[in-house]
């Protein structure tokens, strides 16, 4: 600051006219240092707007990035400021909504006075997440999830509350739509169960039935047999009773009654054959339907293996040879019954798979080792492809046509061999052809 010094009076007393002078001066210097500090507290005022305006701006922005609604009450519930969302959600501007009651926000009379109570009564603690109808700029009631908090000044008064919002409709419609979607789902798999334990129903009952077509019609084909030599014999019995011994021998010639004899007791083998596999396959059902509890009993895993061997190769339509090479007095601990079952099927789907082969053979060779027997039936078949190796013990997996197979023999196999604490595994042999190995612990006595 520049300031102009008015001249020393020359014509009066020198001594006084000093001393003004320096008074002067001292005004001067008092003067430029007040005006130092004002520059400052300028310059300090300027700064602390400056971050005021960046505060404001900072709350401002986050207000307005806000999804959920927010609505600052006095003390009576008049609107002293609210975000944008609550703008949008109410149709009007923050200026309309200034100093008119909170409560008109409230779809009707019931849920004001709803909030009034609640408001009033706990506006001290706060209230949380309060369901409430509010009218929306459209019209619309909405519901929203409410949240309510005492504002208080620095000296612990009530100065109002600050209430927070969420609409809830739309969360409640998305939910609506994924329980409906879930239920549907739900349906649907139901549905699929039931259709698939159909499907598998009927590849059982188709695979029964063929099993039993074959001993039945076996059974039928003798009784037929039979019926008619019953009907020679009784001719020959009346002859026989009338007296007519002359005409025996051209009779008994003429009914092939020696025929009959012979052939009889083959027919009532076949006969009991039949009806025997028929039993077996009742019994393997049963076994199926776990109907069959036997006690554990000591079996002869040779004989199971053999009567396996048996049974498949006598029904085999086509030439299918196996070969035998098991130590003597293989035993284990189990149902003979089970592991009969569990024999059969190796058998029967080596047969099967060999069907196309020239020469279909069957090696089984056993051994025992560590306590435990393994069986390896290694056939000579196209093998197993690699995709279908995780899936062979599955219940109903099968590559065989409808009625052929039911997919159910190794899965229920690899369930009874697990239980007699053993294994059952199967691979590809590097020569062709498939490999189940079936390993049991062996009966310790
Ligand atoms: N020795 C084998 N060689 C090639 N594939 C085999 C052999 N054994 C089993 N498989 C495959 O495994 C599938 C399942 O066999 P599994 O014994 O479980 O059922 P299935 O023989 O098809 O029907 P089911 O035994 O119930 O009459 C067969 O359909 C076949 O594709
Ligand atoms: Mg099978």
């Amino acid at each position: 600051m520049s300031t102009t010094v008015p001249p020393a009076d020359p014509a009066g007393d020198p001594l006084l006219a000093a001393t003004g002078e320096q008074a002067w001066i001292e005004v001067i210097q008092k003067m430029d240092e007040v005006y130092n500090d004002l520059l400052q507290y300028e310059v300090a005022l300027e700064e602390k707007n400056a971050a005021l305006e960046e505060s404001h701006q900072f709350i401002e922005s986050v207000l307005a990035s806000m999804s959920d609604i927010l609505i600052v009450c006095d003390r009576n519930g008049g609107i002293e400021e609210v975000n944008p969302s609550l703008c949008h959600f109410a149709g009007k501007s923050a200026e309309q909504l200034a100093r008119t009651p909170v409560f008109d926000l409230f779809a009707d009379e019931v849920e004001r006075s709803k909030a009034r109570d609640l408001f009033a009564r706990y506006a001290r603690e706060g209230v949380h997440d309060c369901e409430f109808f509010l009218r929306a700029g459209d019209g619309s009631t909405v519901p929203v999830s409410m949240n309510c908090t005492p504002r208080v000044s620095q000296t612990g008064k009530l100065m109002g509350v600050v209430v927070t919002g969420r609409p809830v409709g739309e969360l409640r419609k998305a939910y609506q739509a994924l329980r409906q979607a879930h239920d549907d789902l739900k349906r649907t798999q139901s549905q699929l169960l039931h259709a698939e334990k159909m499907v598998s129903l009927g590849r059982l009952v188709a695979g029964v039935a063929h099993e039993l077509n074959n001993p039945i019609s076996f059974v039928l084909g003798n009784v037929l047999s039979l019926q008619r030599y019953a009907g020679r014999l009784g001719s020959y019995l009346e002859a026989v009773h009338g007296g007519r011994i002359d005409s025996l021998p051209a009779l008994r010639q003429e009914l092939r009654i020696d025929r009959i004899l012979a052939d009889m007791p083959q027919l009532i083998d076949g006969m009991i054959e039949g009806a025997e596999r028929t039993r077996d396959i009742v019994d393997a059902l049963k076994r199926f339907s776990a109907v069959d509890k036997a006690a554990p009993e000591e079996v002869d895993v040779n004989e199971v293996i053999e009567r396996s061997v048996r049974w498949v190769t006598q029904s085999a339509s086509g030439k299918f040879t196996v070969d035998l090479d098991l130590p003597a007095k293989m035993r284990c601990r189990g149902s003979s019954g089970q592991l009969q079952q569990v024999a059969m099927n190796l058998v029967q789907n080596a047969c099967d798979a060999t069907a196309g082969q020239p020469a279909a053979h069957l090696a089984i060779s056993g051994e025992l080792a560590d306590g435990r027997l393994r069986v390896r039936f290694a056939d000579n078949g196209p093998g197993i492809p690699e995709a279908n190796l995780a899936h062979l013990f599955e219940p109903f997996f099968t590559t065989k046509p409808v009625g052929q197979g039911t997919g159910l023999g190794l899965s229920i196999s690899y369930g009874i061999v697990e239980r007699h604490g053993g294994s059952l595994a199967a691979r590809n042999r590097p020569g062709g052809g498939a490999e189940f190995i079936l390993t049991l612990p062996v009966e310790s006595r």
